[in-house]
């Protein structure tokens, strides 16, 4: 595991693309697995720029995103698929038929999850999954408790998701409580993980992530256990860590 602090927010945006960039730019039709919320939106920021400007191509590249709320519609503006199109694919190169994002409106939902994981499977495992992190420890829409091995399934969301998450909605009761999300063990499938997090509100969650036990009661702690993992902070989100983590990290990401 390879931690990495950054100053500010801009600083891990934008070594985070310097890294997806990378790896596209090795192996062109890359298997990269994405993310919503806010932590990646600078990410995407740059990769849009650097589509535009230096001509990194998407054209090849297959996508998997990591979850979406059960009953929210793609028009619905706080559905994932809405906001992945708004804030990246809309911008890049990216063939939309190679773009896969969990159907919330799934009629047969066991089903859809089966064949999410399927897909993955058949393209060959996804290179390199973006993470971000929720305050009590989630990835994706991994809740505390959440088998370690689990794969792609309907989740319950806890209150405390829904309450972080309700600042998006007007209502609180209009907070989804259910998902789709891959699982802990889909996420472990990835060839490499990214998991990203800025802020203090981010601090407890990755000093349990990082140092703290494997444990069920915080998902992200199960990056510990994985051989490819990058955990890329900013200074405040890594404030509460105790390890002495040496800058020793670019050699190794871009061999
Ligand atoms: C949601 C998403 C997660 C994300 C988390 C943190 O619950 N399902 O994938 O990592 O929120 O979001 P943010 O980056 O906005 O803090």
């Amino acid at each position: 595991m390879l931690v990495i602090i950054k100053k500010n927010y801009e600083e891990m945006s934008s070594e985070a693309a310097k890294i997806i960039a990378d790896r596209i730019r090795k192996k062109p039709n890359l298997v990269l697995g994405l993310a919503t919320g806010s932590t990646p939106l600078g990410l995407y920021k740059e990769l849009i720029r650097m589509n535009k400007e230096e001509g990194l191509d998407f054209s090849k590249i297959t996508t998997f995103n990591l979850d979406e709320y059960v009953g929210l519609p793609p028009s619905h503006d706080q559905s994932y698929h809405y906001f992945m199109y708004e804030n990246f694919l809309n911008h890049i190169n990216i063939d939309k038929r190679f773009t896969h994002i969990p159907q919330g409106m799934a009629k047969d939902i066991d089903m859809f999850c089966e064949w999410y994981e399927q897909r993955i499977k058949e393209i060959g495992g996804i290179d390199i999954q973006i993470l971000g992190i929720g305050a009590n420890g989630h990835i994706a829409f991994n809740e505390p408790g959440s088998s370690l091995g689990s794969r792609t399934r309907i989740k319950t969301l806890t209150e405390k998701t829904r309450k972080d998450n309700a600042r998006f909605f007007k209502k609180m009761n209009e907070v989804p409580r259910y998902a789709i999300t891959m699982g802990v063990g889909t996420v472990m499938d990835s060839k490499e993980i990214l998991l990203l997090a800025n802020g203090e509100s981010k601090a407890d969650a990755i000093r349990a992530a990082v140092e703290g036990p494997v444990t069920a009661m915080c998902p992200a702690s199960v990056v510990q256990m994985h051989r490819e993992v990058f955990v890329l902070l900013d200074k405040k989100a890594a404030s509460k860590l105790k390890g002495d983590y040496v800058d020793t990290w670019e050699a190794k990401i871009f061999s």
